[in-house]
């Protein structure tokens, strides 16, 4: 199949992408394989998706590659995962830069091993300046972290008298969020069947149309991506209003 033939309204794409990347321990047991065999794949995927989301023109694609619940897994898992993500962004920074893709990441980077840290810190300044397409990595990321995060920021500025009651507000909050500067995700996909958010970007996904897919993420490839953009742009996004303001806007 060419998986490069799509139906998508390039007019009407997402600006923004975010990613729940599930299954990965499913599809390597489904293969009698550990656990990791599984997380190996699905770099595949993410080298995929980031090509396909670049060469449509999206704008933004957030990646939930590790959460702050992931590291009650087991030890080996944790280590193994740490070390994919320092091989793949040094593998990669190349061909970020060759295709204009920027690096950047969600989460609370100081608790990350230190070398996963200096991989990621290294590959956000290396690809700093392309701007084709901003690649966000959500690691050690949890919605729940950022908002308190988010709400303590906003309280140290209202102590500090830099700020008015009035002022707090949405754009206020989006500013203190760990994704400042960056538009809301219009399209979040979460692979392997769950239909869960699982603490991921609760505030920014108020208005993102969510698809579900039973495949599992080393499986998830440019066709299955198509499939999901094709599924959104078949919806109608009222953001409140009915169908009738819509059509006679
Ligand atoms: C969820 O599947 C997947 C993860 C927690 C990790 C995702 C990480 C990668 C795909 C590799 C590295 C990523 C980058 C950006 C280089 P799961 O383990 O929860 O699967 P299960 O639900 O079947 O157990």
């Amino acid at each position: 199949m060419d998986t490069d033939q799509h139906n998508i309204d390039l007019k009407k794409l997402p600006k923004h992408i975010a990613i729940i990347m599930d299954g990965n321990g499913r599809w390597a047991k489904s293969r009698n394989q550990v656990r990791v065999f599984g997380h190996k794949n699905g770099v595949n995927s993410v080298r995929e998706v980031t090509e396909a989301c670049a060469e449509l023109g999206v704008q933004y694609l957030t990646l939930y590659a590790f959460s702050t619940e992931n590291w009650d897994r087991p030890k080996f898992e944790v280590n193994t995962l740490m070390k994919l993500l320092v091989d793949t962004l040094k593998k990669e920074i190349n061909t970020l830069n060759k295709n204009d893709i920027s690096l950047q990441a969600i989460g609370d980077l100081s608790k990350l091993p230190e070398k996963t840290r200096k991989a990621l810190l290294e590959g956000i300044e290396a690809t700093k300046t392309n701007s084709r397409m901003k690649l966000i990595l959500a690691l050690n990321y949890s919605s729940k972290w950022e908002i308190a995060e988010c709400i303590k920021k906003i309280a140290i500025q209202y102590a500090d008298g830099v700020l008015d009651l009035q002022d707090i507000n949405d754009k206020c909050i989006c500013e203190n969020l760990e994704t400042k500067g960056i538009p809301d995700p219009e399209l979040m996909i979460r692979t392997s069947g769950e239909q869960r958010i699982s603490n991921f970007l609760l505030y920014q996904l108020a208005y993102a149309e969510l698809y579900f897919t039973e495949t599992m993420w080393p499986d998830f490839n440019k066709a299955a991506l198509y499939k999901a953009i094709e599924n959104f742009q078949e919806r109608e996004r009222r953001f409140g209003k009915t169908s009738e303001q819509l059509k006679n806007a």
